[in-house]
């Protein structure tokens, strides 16, 4: 089927390569055959999945004529590092909104938003979460004095121009997985599942939208939520979901898609690991050579394993866990793998 996208930059290394993870899925009981989908390798700044939205992102900032971008995030936010090195990519000024206080000597992500020559912006997280749109109005009339226009996405990039990044890589996995069933005679028919961490819910929400465009009957989705609960993110996705239909004059309904998010792995809270994730960490890097990260793809990588032990997933059918990225920010939590 052939789908009109928006314009789009060309910024990734597309497309990411699909790889079987043999040794996790005979550690996981050889029930089904895990395939990791390296997002991580997207290419721009290393990356992983918020290029996909950039993509999409940056065209349409280039298109309304701006000079700035604006965005947001945790200090340790992989969106925020992938947004400073394509907005130095494409040479529009990144302007960062950070969650959390500035620690020295600056570490992981952030590091890497300083190199990339973004101006950083440090808020308390309670100021951050009460006033978010006080300071965006002020960052944003700070430029405009200036004569600078600005082009503002908010955190993880999760709003309806960046769901084409999710639907772009949708297609691009359904030909790599139509590709291998051809090739491997014991996936030929079987149903197949993409499973991905879930932050922001723009991810999920381009997945969703990508099986609906492409009429996918044989895939499902399934997300494992790292903050918030399974609710806040049905309710997410359903509102970029409608935006992408008003935006897009997409034939969609919005309100009865029923996103699969399974809840029960975000522990304490948002980027607070516990010692299973790290466990599961350490049991990839050892087992397969790859670097999941603490805060995304650790926790969801963990739920996954959990779900294929418990009987989830229909036996012998093949899971493609997107490694969504995240690398970077392991060296922040150095403390934690001594
Ligand atoms: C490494 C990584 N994985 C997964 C996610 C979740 O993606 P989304 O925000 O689109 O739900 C994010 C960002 O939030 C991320 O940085």
């Amino acid at each position: 089927m052939q789908i009109t996208y928006p314009p789009k930059l060309s910024l990734a290394r597309l497309p990411t390569p699909l790889e079987f993870a043999g040794r996790i899925t005979k550690q996981t009981g050889d029930k089904n055959p895990l395939y990791l989908k390296r997002d991580d390798l997207s290419g721009m700044g290393v990356s992983g999945n918020k290029i996909r939205k950039l993509e999409f992102l940056l065209a349409e900032a280039k298109q309304e004529g701006a000079d700035v971008v604006i965005t947001a995030g945790g200090v340790q936010s992989n969106h925020c590092r992938a947004t400073a090195a394509a907005c130095a990519k494409v040479g529009l000024r990144c302007h960062l909104l950070l969650r959390g206080e500035a620690y020295f000597p600056y570490d992981g992500n952030l590091l890497l938003d300083r190199l990339f020559g973004a101006e950083l912006r440090f808020y308390p997280a309670d100021e951050f979460k009460n006033n978010y749109q006080e300071i965006l109005e002020e960052t944003r009339a700070f430029y405009k004095k200036r004569n600078l226009n600005t082009y503002y996405f908010p955190i993880g990039g999760s709003v309806a121009t960046g769901a084409w990044g999710y639907i772009k890589a949708f297609e691009e996995l359904c030909e790599q997985v139509d590709t291998l069933r051809q090739k491997e005679s014991r996936l030929k028919d079987k149903r197949w599942y993409i499973v991905s961490a879930v932050g922001s819910g723009g991810s999920m929400a381009g997945l969703i939208l990508g099986k609906i465009l492409f009429q996918r009957e044989d895939v499902e989705i399934i997300g494992f939520n790292v903050c918030d609960d399974a609710e806040y993110f049905v309710r997410e996705i359903r509102k970029i979901a409608s935006e992408f239909k008003d935006k897009y004059n997409a034939e969609i309904s919005p309100e009865t898609l029923s996103p699969k998010i399974i809840d029960g792995y975000v522990g304490e809270g948002y980027a607070i690991p516990y010692p299973e994730v790290l466990e599961t960490i350490r049991v990839v890097a050892r087992s397969e050579g790859i670097i999941l990260d603490p805060v995304y793809t650790g926790k969801a990588f963990y739920g996954l394993v959990e779900q294929i032990k418990k009987g989830t997933f229909e036996q012998g059918c093949p899971i493609i866990f997107i490694h969504t990225g995240g690398t970077f920010s392991i060296f922040a939590y150095r403390e934690r793998f001594k």
